[in-house]
């Protein structure tokens, strides 16, 4: 029995199942994002990962080893600690034929847009409020990922939840909408395309995949051990929400903010390197770095591969929908 789903989405993009791999910076590799589209969704490259535009474009080479198939490059656009080169991530990712660009934060400019033109690439949106989303509909986007609050990392400042943020967008707009944040199984996957969506993007359910170069150690602990109570809002007061575990050292970032403190009292324990160091060499959640993290997690309670995370989510999704035909 056949378990894939044909929507705008997967017609526009030329993937099987309408799923997508959210962006992670520091983790959405080649490794994981060649998997992801190689098992038929679509993978999303970070760009922000890599210092320079030609370690940019040799990640992409090392995600066409791995598939033929089509895969996203994303560029974040939100404050950072350094500014990234998006002039030469843009014009690689053009030279070496990405055919879709995902952009999150901002709106890029119009000199971007012009060039996501000019490559021909297919341009995908992410955003927290509706508003933003007919902003770059308007702005000539032909994809929106509407990504509720629920969310990790980015939920933007207005609180708007998945089930309302998803119904509006797919009311106010042309393009079709992509539902994020909160999503992990195929349940809510059936319940997003009820909603009017043509597909979901999960970060969490991604992040906790064999293929994510994550320590092992730490994706087991953050499966098996946590519930939709253990992320935490961080930056707030900075006005850069992020949505992250809920470690001990999340909450004494967050004291910190709570006293008043300038950003640089907890830049440190913000930044890339201290996440990497978590991530890939020490795993130590408590005492060094965060890592964004969905309140989905508690409906994750494995680390799978990603074939058959995509696989069970199709498979749920679909003798969901198929159980209330009457
Ligand atoms: C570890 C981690 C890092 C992330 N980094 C980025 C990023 O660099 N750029 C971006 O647009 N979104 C980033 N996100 C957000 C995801 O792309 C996605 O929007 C979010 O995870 C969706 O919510 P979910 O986790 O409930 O599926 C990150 C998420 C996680 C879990």
């Amino acid at each position: 029995m056949s378990y894939a789903i044909q929507t705008k989405v997967t017609e526009m993009l030329g993937i099987e199942y309408p799923i997508i791999q959210g962006c992670m910076q520091w983790i959405a590799r080649a490794c994981l994002v060649g998997a992801v589209s190689e098992a038929g969704g679509l993978g999303v490259l970070s760009s922000s990962t890599h210092r320079t535009a030609e370690d940019l474009r040799a990640e992409i080479r090392k995600v066409k080893k791995i598939t033929s198939k089509p895969f996203a490059v994303n560029i974040t656009l939100l404050p950072s600690l350094y500014v990234p080169d998006y002039d030469g991530f843009i014009r690689v990712c053009g030279e070496e034929g990405v055919k879709i660009i995902e952009t999150a934060g901002r709106i890029p400019s119009d000199a971007m847009i012009a060039k996501f033109k000019e490559y021909g690439m297919i341009w995908s949106h992410k955003c927290t409020i509706t508003k933003h989303a007919q902003k770059a509909e308007k702005a000539g986007c032909d994809l929106i990922v509407a990504d509720g609050f629920e969310c990790a990392g980015h939920p933007g400042e207005n609180d708007i939840g998945t089930m309302v943020l998803t119904t509006r967008c797919v009311e106010q707009l042309h393009v079709p909408v992509i539902t994020a944040g909160g999503v992990g199984t195929g349940r809510q996957m059936a319940a997003a395309l009820m909603l009017g969506a043509q597909g979901v993007y999960m970060g969490t359910r991604f992040l906790l995949s064999e293929e994510c170069p994550v320590l092992d150690s730490l994706k087991r602990h953050l499966a098996e051990n946590t519930n939709e109570l253990d992320t935490i809002l961080l930056l707030r007061s900075y006005v850069n929400t992020t949505r992250a575990y809920k470690s001990e050292m999340a909450k004494s970032v967050l004291a910190r903010e709570k006293q008043g403190l300038p950003f640089d009292a907890v830049a440190e324990d913000m930044s890339g390197i201290k996440a990497q160091e978590l991530f890939f060499e020490n795993g130590d959640y408590d005492h060094c770095g965060t890592i964004c993290l969905g309140q989905v997690t508690g409906v994750i309670h494995d680390v799978l591969p990603v074939r058959q995370i995509i696989e069970d989510t199709m498979r749920e999704c679909v003798e969901t929908i198929r159980s209330f035909q009457v």
